[in-house]
C-alpha cells in the first residue's frame, strides 16, 4: 500500500482555485519531488497532505495517509498520524520551534507523546536525537531557538519532526533560508537520515539541482496543475513540458554563471 496517495486535490480560495486535480503517490521509502515556481501550489500540497490547511481554504479530493482519509477529517482524529505516519520540516524553522521553550524539552514532547519514553530513557532519547541531527553539545538542550543559527535550529526541527519516527518526511524548501554552506550540511543531514530509516520523502522545492540529489521521480506544478511527472533523469534530461525546459534551462544558465564567475575568480 502507498504511504501517500493523493487523487484529484484541489484546494480554492473565495477567489477561486489555487491547487487543481493534483494526483501523485508515495510508496514506503520512495522519495519525490514536487517543483514549481513561487505560487505554483506546491505548499499548499504539502499542507493539505498533513490536514493543515488553513480553515478558510475549501478542500476537495482525496489524501490517503497510510491508508487514512485525511480530506474532511476533524483536526483531533488527524494528531495520531502526524507523528508516527507524517511529518513537516518547513522553510522557517522557526514555525516549529516554541520560542519559549528550551530545545531539549521541545524534542522530548514527541518522545513522550508518541513513544511513551519517560525520566531517564527520555532524557537519553532526547540526547541521542540531537546527536542524530549532529548537534550533541549539552548546552543546546538547554538553549532556547533564539539562541541558536538558523542552521542549528533547522537541525533542531528536523529532530523534533523525527522524534516519533515518521515513515514520510514532507520537506517544504528546508534550506532555502539558510546560506549556501549550511545548506549543503542540511541537505546532506537530511539524506543520511531518510536513507538510514528508509523513510518516504516529499521534497519540495523550486531548485532543480537540489531536488535531483534528493529524490528519485519529480512532480512538477505550475498554476496548481500538475504538468509534468516522471524519473528524475528522464524529467531533467528530456522534459517534455515546455515549462519544465525553462526550469531546466533557467539552473542551466545559473550553473554556467557560476561555473564562468568561479573560472574567472
Ligand atoms: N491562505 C491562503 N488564502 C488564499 N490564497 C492562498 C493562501 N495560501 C496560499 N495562497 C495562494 O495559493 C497559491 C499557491 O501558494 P503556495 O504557498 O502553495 O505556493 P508555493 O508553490 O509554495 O510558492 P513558494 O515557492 O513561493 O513557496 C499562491 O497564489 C498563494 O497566493
Ligand atoms: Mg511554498
Amino acid at each position: 500500500m502507498s504511504i501517500l496517495e493523493v487523487s484529484g486535490l484541489t484546494i480554492r480560495s473565495t477567489s477561486g482555485a489555487l491547487v487543481r486535480d493534483v494526483s501523485f503517490s508515495l510508496d514506503p521509502g520512495e522519495r519525490l519531488g514536487l517543483i514549481g515556481e513561487s505560487g505554483s501550489g506546491k505548499s499548499l500540497t504539502s499542507l493539505a497532505v498533513t490536514g493543515l490547511l488553513p480553515d478558510a481554504l475549501v478542500v476537495a479530493g482525496s489524501v490517503l495517509l497510510d491508508g487514512h482519509q485525511v480530506v474532511g477529517t476533524r483536526d483531533a482524529d488527524l494528531r495520531p498520524l502526524r507523528g508516527p505516519v507524517a511529518q513537516i520540516v518547513f522553510q522557517e524553522p522557526l514555525t516549529a520551534l516554541d520560542p519559549l521553550m528550551r530545545v531539549g524539552r521541545q524534542i522530548a514532547e514527541p518522545l513522550r507523546r508518541h513513544l511513551g519514553l519517560r525520566g531517564a530513557e527520555l532524557r537519553s532519547a532526547v540526547a541521542a536525537a540531537l546527536d542524530e541531527v549532529a548537534l550533541a553539545d549539552p548546552r543546546i538542550a538547554r538553549a532556547y531557538p533564539h539562541e541558536l543559527s538558523g542552521g542549528q535550529r533547522q537541525r533542531v526541527a528536523i529532530a523534533i519532526a523525527l522524534a516519533a519516527q515518521p515513515r514520510l518526511l514532507i520537506a517544504d524548501e528546508p534550506t532555502t533560508a539558510l546560506d549556501v554552506t549550511v545548506q549543503n550540511d542540511v541537505l546532506a543531514l537530511l539524506e543520511r537520515l531518510v536513507a538510514e530509516r528508509g523513510m518516504a520523502l516529499l521534497f519540495i522545492s523550486h531548485d532543480l539541482a537540489v531536488v535531483s540529489r534528493m529524490v528519485e521521480r519529480i512532480v512538477v506544478l505550475r498554476d496548481g496543475l500538475v504538468v509534468e511527472e516522471g524519473p528524475v533523469t528522464q524529467v531533467l534530461q528530456n522534459p517534455a513540458e515546455p515549462y519544465t525546459r525553462m526550469l531546466v534551462d533557467s539552473a542551466r544558465a545559473l550553473d554556467a554563471f557560476l561555473d564562468a564567475r568561479e573560472a574567472g575568480a
